[in-house]
């Protein structure tokens, strides 16, 4: 009997030491690693990016105690924060060999049939050559005159919204989103739509679900197992996911019937139909590189990427100038006596110092995408004096040097002029300033981005007077509920037809 009690004891103690031992090396931070806040075992510090503070608050905040590289847990993978504009130009522009991967997560891998988009993909050469597809089409269908015939089609439909909703108070979210998507769609799918599409609003409640499944992550990004479990949160993303894409094949679809190889293509998917073609004539690993499941998840991309960031950088630009009516006036007056009543062009952008620096700004105040886009260490190496482990996650606090006081002088008030130099002109290339990211792993979407900012916004100011409702007190340029996006939190405007004013 005794032997019997000192075999359970022994067995007792030997789970004990396993799980002692266990949590230990689970939680144990690998040597030489930046500093960090106590992790725990299983969830890691996951809680970072479930509460109602922001995670680049969050992370802002902690650098007062462990500097401006901080390490931490996401379920069971490390993962650095960079806060400040030398670490993450040594990160992402001296080191573009060791940090340009990108992480697996359960959730993005499904939704990227396996990385084999652009923005989840692995640096290899399949990636490089999608890059190349994507500029391109960029290039030829949503750049210069292209896009100023787009946004030219497009104003008219917004002015009729705008027109319904001129005097009183209106969410301006509704009106901005449908300009960006028809100038996103025309270039992937070689049309627009009438504002009050089913299929087009449809798109926008797509997205809108998917980004709030991604910006909130789920248990099963975070720890392996729970992706075994029932989710109804999963369900739920998979299923939007599947009506999302079943959109874009739709497109490609029709595309495939119509298109012909030999004429000129003319949108985005005819390009990739015509990249397939020419691919598929060379060796089979060729053919390889641009597979069906590429071009629809090329095409899902680019639509992703390029609607919402826009849209919501557009809302910030609103928000920002009813908070501060004189910038309005500001850019109006500037517009007035440079441009007077003629439509713009891309190539006034030069020419307007004020706008510009004015857009900067938005850019700089609002950080539409706060924590850039998750990068992945792909070997063995440092940043700073910190060991940094192959695997490891790297977010950049883009916020974080958005905000950062040793760069920007009272960096919580919106003040277009800081970005302007003595003799009135644009400051560029400004340090700790990078709302689209840096290095090998640049945002694709920088040029069109910033040209249809420009031309929607200034159509926006040039005829319409924005203002609070009357009442209304607090300020508009305020962020939502926190995810991957940094959504402005909803508000109200009241849009004046100049013309009535003047
Ligand atoms: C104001 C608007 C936009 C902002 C602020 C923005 C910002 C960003 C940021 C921060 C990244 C992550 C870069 C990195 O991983 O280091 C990114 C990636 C990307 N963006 Fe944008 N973006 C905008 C608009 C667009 C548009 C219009 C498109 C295309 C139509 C686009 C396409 C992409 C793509 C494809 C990537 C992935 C690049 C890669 O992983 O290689 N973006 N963007």
């Amino acid at each position: 009997m005794f032997e019997d009690i000192t075999t359970d004891v022994s067995l007792l103690l030997a789970v004990v030491l396993f799980l002692i031992t266990w949590i230990y090396m689970n939680i144990r931070r690998p040597t030489g690693m930046p500093p960090g806040p106590t992790t725990y075992p299983i969830i890691g510090n996951v809680s970072i990016f479930l509460g109602k503070t922001p995670p680049q608050k969050i992370f802002r905040g902690m650098t007062k105690k462990y500097g401006p590289i901080i390490s931490f847990k996401v379920g069971p993978s490390w993962a650095v924060v960079i806060n400040n504009y030398e670490l993450t130009q040594e990160a992402l522009l001296t080191k573009p060999n060791d940090f340009s991967g990108r992480p697996n997560l359960y959730m993005v891998d499904w939704f990227s049939d396996n990385q084999k988009n652009i923005v989840f993909a692995q640096p290899t050469p399949t990636w490089k050559f999608h890059r190349k597809l994507a500029h391109t089409a960029i290039r030829k269908y949503a750049t210069g005159q292209y896009l100023e015939n787009l946004i030219d089609e497009i104003t008219p439909r917004l002015q009729a919204v705008m027109t319904q909703k001129a005097g009183t108070p209106f969410d301006p979210r509704e009106v901005v989103t449908l300009a960006v998507y028809n100038a996103i769609a025309s270039m992937c799918f070689g049309h627009k739509y009438e504002f009050n599409d089913t299929e087009l609003i449809r798109f926008i409640e797509l997205q809108k679900e998917i980004n709030e499944a991604f910006g909130n992550g789920t248990l099963a990004d975070f720890i392996p197992l729970a992706r075994f479990l029932p989710s109804p949160q999963v369900n739920r993303f998979k299923k939007t996911s599947i009506e999302f894409f079943d959109l874009i094949k739709k497109e490609v679809s029709q595309h495939l019937e119509r298109y012909s190889p030999d004429e000129p293509a003319n949108d985005l998917i005819e390009l990739l139909l015509q990249a397939q073609g020419e691919e598929s004539e060379g060796s089979e690993d060729h053919a390889c590189k641009l597979t069906d499941v590429h071009i629809k998840q090329i095409v899902a991309d680019l639509f992703f990427a390029g609607t919402d960031t826009s849209s919501t950088t557009l809302l910030w630009a609103i928000a920002c100038i009813v908070d501060n009516p004189t910038v309005q006036e500001n850019i109006k007056t500037e517009l007035d006596e440079v441009i007077g009543h003629r439509p713009l062009r891309l190539s006034d952008r030069g020419k307007l110092p004020y706008t510009e620096a004015a857009i900067m700004e938005v850019m700089r105040f609002g950080t539409v995408v706060p924590l850039g886009v998750t990068h992945r260490a792909l070997k063995d190496s440092s940043i700073g004096s910190y060991k940094i482990p192959e695997n490891t996650w790297v977010l950049i606090n883009q916020w974080a040097l958005h905000m950062d006081p040793e760069y920007w002088d009272a960096p919580e008030v919106f003040l277009p002029e800081r970005f302007l130099d003595s003799s009135n002109s644009v400051k560029q290339r400004l340090p700790s300033f990078l709302p689209f990211s840096t290095g090998r792993r640049v945002c694709v979407g920088e040029s069109l981005a910033k040209a249809e900012i420009f031309l929607i916004f200034t159509w926006l100011i040039q005829n319409y007077k924005f203002s609070k409702p009357p009442g209304e007190e607090g300020p508009a340029a305020v962020s939502g509920i926190p995810q991957a996006l940094n959504f402005t939190k909803p508000f109200q405007v009241v849009a004046t037809l100049r013309n009535d004013i003047n």
